[in-house]
Parts: C-alpha cells; sequence; structure tokens
C-alpha cells in the first residue's frame, strides 16, 4: 500500500501554529511580523505565486505586501529598494521573487538583502551556513522555503529524521532554489546523498537505487513508476502544467503518479504536495526573522565572532 503524503494537511497544521505564535508575539510586544514581496514584471506563473503568499501570510496575520515594479526597472533602481526595505523596522521578512528579468544579476540582487531578513534563505551567507550544517538548522538560520517543507514531508512520511540516517537519497535537480539546498539538508541528516541532473547518465539506473527520491526537475512525469524502487520515499517537487484530454490544462509533477501509486511506500500528490508546504514554510521564515531580529536588533558584522 502506497500512502499519499498530505502536504495540505501537514501546511495546513504548520499555518495554524505560525497563527498561534504571531497571535501571541502581538499580544506580548505589540510587534506584527511584515513581509514584502517584489515581483518584477507580470510573468503569470509568478504573480499567481505571490498572491497566494501574500494572501496566506495576511490569514495568519502577517502584515504582507507585494510590490510590483516593471520589468524593465534598473538593477540600481531595485538595489535602492531593498536598502529601504533593509533599513525599515517594520520589515522583517524580504522576498525577492524569482526568475528576474535578464538584465538583472540574480546574486547580486539576493546579496544586497539583509541575511536576517532573507525569508528565502538565498542570500550567500544563508546558503553558506546551510552547505555548513550538521544536524538540525539553528532557530535563526533561514533555510530555503520548498527544501524545508520537503523535509518536513519527509519527517511525516519516516516518522521522524533519524532515519534519514545513512539512506540513499537522490535529488533530481541542482537548482539553487531546490536541489542544491534539498541536498545539503539530507546531507546534514546523514543521507547518503547523490544530486541528479540533465548530464547524468543512466537517469533510471540512479533512480532505482534510491530510498528517497525528491524529484525537481521541472520536467513532466520525467519519472517512470519502472525507475522507482519498491518502498521507495517520493518527494515531487515538479508542477508542470500539461493539456489535459477536454482541451484545458491539468498540473502534473515530476513523477508518473499513478504508475508510482502501489509501488513505492509513500508520494507526495502534485497539486497538493509540495506546493502548500513551500507557502507554509514562507509563513513559518518569516516570523522566524521577527523574532530573531527582535532577539538581536543590529546586524552582526561578520567580522564579530557570534556570542
Ligand atoms: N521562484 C520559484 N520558486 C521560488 C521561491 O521559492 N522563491 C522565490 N523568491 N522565487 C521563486
Amino acid at each position: 500500500m502506497t500512502r499519499i503524503l498530505d502536504g495540505k494537511a501537514l501546511a495546513a497544521r504548520l499555518r495554524a501554529r505560525v497563527a498561534e505564535e504571531v497571535r501571541d508575539l502581538r499580544a506580548r510586544t505589540g510587534i506584527v511580523p511584515g513581509l514584502r514581496v517584489l515581483l518584477l514584471g507580470d510573468h503569470p506563473a509568478s504573480l499567481a505565486y505571490v498572491r497566494t503568499k501574500e494572501k496566506a501570510a495576511r490569514e495568519v496575520g502577517i502584515d504582507a505586501r507585494v510590490e510590483r515594479l516593471p520589468a524593465e526597472t534598473e538593477e540600481a533602481r531595485l538595489l535602492a529598494r531593498l536598502a529601504e526595505l533593509n533599513a525599515d523596522p517594520a520589515v522583517h521578512g524580504i522576498l525577492v521573487q524569482l526568475p528576474l528579468p535578464r538584465h538583472i544579476d540574480t546574486v547580486r540582487v539576493l546579496s544586497a538583502l539583509d541575511p536576517r531578513k532573507d525569508v528565502d534563505g538565498f542570500h550567500p551567507l544563508n546558503a553558506g551556513r546551510l552547505a555548513q550544517l550538521s544536524g538540525a538548522p539553528a532557530e535563526d538560520l533561514l533555510v530555503p522555503c520548498t527544501p524545508r517543507g520537503c523535509l518536513l514531508l519527509l519527517e511525516e512520511a519516516l516518522g521522524g529524521l533519524a532515519d534519514l540516517r545513512g539512506k540513499r537519497a537522490l535529488v533530481l535537480g541542482r537548482s539553487t532554489i531546490v536541489g542544491r539546498p534539498m541536498a545539503a539538508l539530507l546531507l546534514a541528516h546523514d543521507a547518503t546523498v547523490t544530486i541528479a541532473h540533465s548530464r547524468t547518465r543512466d537517469l533510471a539506473g540512479e533512480c532505482r537505487r534510491a530510498e528517497i527520491l525528491v524529484a525537481a526537475a521541472g520536467r513532466a512525469e520525467l519519472v517512470r513508476g519502472d525507475w522507482l524502487a519498491e518502498q521507495a520515499v517520493v518527494i515531487d517537487v515538479g508542477i508542470n502544467r500539461v493539456p489535459s484530454p477536454d482541451g484545458g490544462h491539468r498540473l502534473v509533477g515530476d513523477v508518473a503518479f499513478a504508475e508510482a501509486v502501489g509501488r513505492v511506500a509513500a508520494i507526495t500528490p502534485v497539486p497538493g504536495g509540495v506546493g502548500p508546504m513551500t507557502v507554509a514554510c514562507l509563513l513559518d521564515n518569516t516570523l522566524r526573522a521577527c523574532r530573531a531580529q527582535l532577539a538581536r536588533p543590529t546586524l552582526t558584522r561578520s567580522s564579530e565572532p557570534p556570542s
């Protein structure tokens, strides 16, 4: 029997906890966590994602606002806006929706964020801390939302993260948003990690060896049922729009779900698996960022050892 991992239900529990903690924080300190989401241009999928994030954040009591800028905004103008948000004490979390238009240097923009407000965990300081991690992340480390959501789903599937120790885990995809931070998290929990990508030879063979598979390749139903080890735990990050027989569209993952069910131990559905967890983890990261900034109002210089 394959267990279908209900990301919607797990995300609802996390959102309820965040809502309660936001209420508590407000009652104790009068402070409301603030989140700003910057979107350049009007890419329909990005617009839908940022609206979902804004709505979910507001529902848990976070003061969330989307700021839309024209696609042709100059990099200097974006950096100037980030400097203002970095300096604004009412803003605890900043998210720059990716991908950015081609004329903008993404690494320069992400590096310009105050790392304590980097609720996506994409600033090089946060990415570097994650790369050095062993065990669970410290409370003040902001970990990218999708990989963190995947880890929580694995924890649910395995009944705890201790079970990752020594397991063969395959991460399909090497993006900085999902694949690389996911591999770092699995490694931090002592899994034996392989990262596969578009140049990997014998992808099917790599998949068959995996006890844990996190698929983040962005290709509809790339992973077939007979590529999967029986009793594998499969986390499907893919959200791909494909034509449906009725002339409309439907969403499918990177794994052929119907072929996997009945074969693997557990799998996330698409939709209703990883997607809701990404949003819930963003809310939790915003709350954590707010708490850390209240505890430590000034930024520690990189030359100072942490106390
Ligand atoms: N684009 C796709 N996924 C993400 C994400 O998690 N964060 C940001 N900022 N942009 C994205």
